[in-house]
């Protein structure tokens, strides 16, 4: 039988993605219905404001088990984790966060026979000697804990499904690139500093290469992929947790060219660090037909739709 998404806990709610899309979840669900968490307070108060918002370490089991209960929650959207760049720094801290809180959460989601789980998987799924699109059912060598992480978490959320009959679906984002919160410490974060920087500074120094290139997605396209795989009708899926996400590819040279279309004399300055072994292990684009045939994937926003946005928010915002 269908279960309907009634109440949603979301972890992992103040940052960049989480922070962006609970206030579209509590507008399509009700404010009272979607609980968001995490273990710091968000920068915006619109959080707290617009409905129930909970401090939560997703490593604590209780904890969550004790919202789950009190809130009667059906659907768990688990965005908490530790991202590429800081992974790497600490390798151990982010496999005890990323599998800790997921494994909490298929748990607690099975016990409590929740309708659906989602949990976003990411292109650090690959490694090193990809094709330069990657297919979307391949070989897995990721090169940094936070992707060791993340190919875990698909195959456990798979196991969950098949074992269990749980219902978690995830898709593998591209780098998100947005203007309301700054992204966590990941490796694509240079595409979303770039267009603070060049608001504020009309220049920025940054850290990887002018040719590299990776796949990346604006956040309206982000939020659009959650609200559509929830929605998805589960006999239709073949995949379920791994869905291979695209959108838009460029090299930093391309995102360049872009901001100075709008800003002539914008200037970078190239100084890689260790990001760069990073980006260079991830495929430069995917090939997500399984997303578009199983739910309709299709992505609204390019490379200069997503610059012309990008600076026009970031304006109003930074320069008044
Ligand atoms: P983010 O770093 O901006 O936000 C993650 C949030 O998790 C932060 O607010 C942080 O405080 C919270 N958190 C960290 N440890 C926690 C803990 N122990 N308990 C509870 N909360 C904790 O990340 P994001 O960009 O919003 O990413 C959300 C999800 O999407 C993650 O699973 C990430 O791997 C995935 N993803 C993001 C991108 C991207 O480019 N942003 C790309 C691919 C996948
Ligand atoms: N954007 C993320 C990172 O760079 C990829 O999941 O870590």
């Amino acid at each position: 039988m269908k279960k309907e998404i009634k109440k949603i806990l979301v972890t992992g709610a103040s940052g960049q993605i989480g922070s962006e899309l609970v206030p579209i979840l509590r507008n399509k669900y009700g404010d009272k219905n979607v609980i968001a968490t995490d273990l710091k307070i968000p920068l915006d108060n619109k959080l707290f404001e617009s409905g129930p918002f909970h401090l939560l370490d997703i490593r604590n089991y209780e904890t969550i088990e004790s919202i789950i209960k009190n809130y009667k929650i059906d659907t768990i959207i688990h965005l908490a984790a530790i991202l590429s760049g800081i992974g790497e720094t600490k390798p151990e801290f982010c496999w005890d966060v990323n599998m800790t809180g997921t494994v909490n959460v298929l748990n607690l989601a099975v016990k409590f026979e929740l309708a659906k789980v989602f949990i976003p998987s990411s292109i650090a799924v690959w490694g090193p000697g990809m094709p330069k699109k990657a297919p979307q059912d391949s070989i897995l060598q990721p090169a940094t804990m936070y992707g060791v992480t993340k190919v875990a978490g698909e195959l456990i959320g798979d196991y969950y499904v098949k074992k269990f009959g749980l219902d978690v679906r995830g898709v593998r984002y591209p780098g998100i690139i947005s203007s309301e919160t700054a992204p966590g410490g990941g490796t694509t974060d240079y595409a979303v500093a770039i267009y603070y920087d060049a608001v504020k500074f009309n220049k920025f120094i940054c850290f990887v290469s002018e040719d590299t290139t990776l796949p990346m997605m604006y956040m309206p396209d982000c939020i659009k992929a959650v609200l559509d795989l929830l929605e998805a009708p589960f006999e239709k899926l073949k995949h379920h947790t791994n869905f291979n996400l695209g959108s838009m590819s460029f090299n930093v040279k391309q995102l360049v060219e872009s901001i100075r279309k709008f800003k002539p004399n914008f200037e970078i300055v190239y100084e890689p660090d260790f990001h760069q072994e990073i980006a260079d292990s991830w495929p430069d684009d995917v090939d997500d037909s399984a997303a578009r045939e199983e739910w309709n994937w299709k992505p609204d926003w390019d490379l200069d739709s997503m610059t012309q946005d990008m600076l026009t928010k970031l304006e109003a915002r930074l320069l008044r």
